[in-house]
């Protein structure tokens, strides 16, 4: 972490890894953005999973493994793993994710409530980690909630790369993409009008003032959230209103900002079919099936490995 944060924040244009957002306060942050009514992209998916789980588990082989990348609360997912009880193929629900507290609170609750089903929780950062999961086949790969789409393109393409690698002849990949669509639906569900996804965004200062013994002042920050229409993404940041320096004691490092001045927070790209068979093309993945919701909002698709 403090390498990274220390090289994000000595760039000219300053930015942060999405991955310090979700501490407990982060994720639980988090989970009010997706009951937000701007926020359409978590009830989409849902609408999808709840109609068409039978045929996504048919589609993924029925598999005896579902792991799911960047689980959260694994809400949604209870939708998918009453599928694959029904088809009586689950063995194994492996919820993974980076905070410690929302992972041992999913894998005790979905033990809990499903008999039988073997839970192994996983506390990591799946981009480095992708090699301790289960191996029981076949095994179902999630990526929900369009959490893709907040990777860099060469980090996606990379994390996909190795995906690809992971998955035997009959493993799947499932992927939740949030659609590009107008701007104004874009904008307005990174930018409630309550101030949640405000809040969200600049809690990710007081991680860095917990965890680096830094000085932020949230409130001296403004949440910005943009659609840019060239990368195909919401670009989100955090803007200094005042010129200011910021002490971050355990890096040794004082860090000015202008008036104005804009750090990078988060992307969160959004995707068309044909550009995503591309992505998976260039990673060595191949799509097999694609659902949306009725309005045509959101995509799951699953995909396989291709070579
Ligand atoms: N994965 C979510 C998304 O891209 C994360 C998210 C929602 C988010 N709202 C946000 C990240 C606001 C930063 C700021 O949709």
């Amino acid at each position: 972490m403090a390498a990274d944060v220390r090289a994000g924040l000595t760039r000219p244009f300053k930015e942060l890894s999405p991955r310090y957002f979700y501490d407990e306060r982060g994720s639980q942050l988090f989970e009010d953005i997706t009951r937000l009514p701007e926020y359409y992209p978590t009830r989409c998916e849902r609408e999808i999973l709840q109609n068409g789980s039978a045929e996504i588990c048919e589609a993924a082989n029925s598999p005896a493994t579902l792991i799911e990348l960047g689980s959260g609360s694994a809400q949604k997912t209870r939708v998918l793993l009453d599928a694959m009880l029904d088809a009586c193929c689950l063995e194994t629900y492996c919820p993974v994710d980076i905070s410690e507290e929302i992972t041992r609170e999913t894998a005790e609750h979905v033990a809990a409530e499903y008999d039988g089903v073997t839970v192994r929780g996983l506390v990591c950062d799946f981009e480095l980690d992708l090699e301790r999961i289960p191996v029981a086949a076949p095994r179902v790969i999630a990526l929900l909630g369009g959490t893709i789409g907040n990777f860099e393109p060469q980090q996606r393409a990379s994390f996909l790369r190795r995906i690809s690698n992971l998955l035997g002849p009959e493993d799947r990949f499932l992927l939740g993409t949030d659609l590009v669509k107008d701007r104004q639906k874009l904008e307005a569900a990174y930018n409630d009008s309550q101030g949640v996804t405000a809040e969200f965004n600049k809690n990710v200062l007081s991680v860095l003032n917990r965890e680096l013994g830094a000085d932020f002042d949230p409130d001296s920050f403004e949440h910005v959230a943009r659609w840019d229409d060239k990368n195909l993404w919401v670009d989100i940041r955090l803007r200094s209103l005042t010129d200011q320096v910021v002490n971050v004691a355990l890096l040794d490092m004082l860090v000015p900002f202008a008036a104005g001045e804009e750090m990078r927070t988060e992307i969160s790209t959004k995707f068309v079919r044909a550009g995503l068979e591309g992505i998976y093309a260039e990673a060595g993945l191949e799509l097999t099936d694609w659902w949306t919701d009725t309005s045509g909002l959101y995509a799951l698709s699953l995909a396989r490995a291709s070579d």
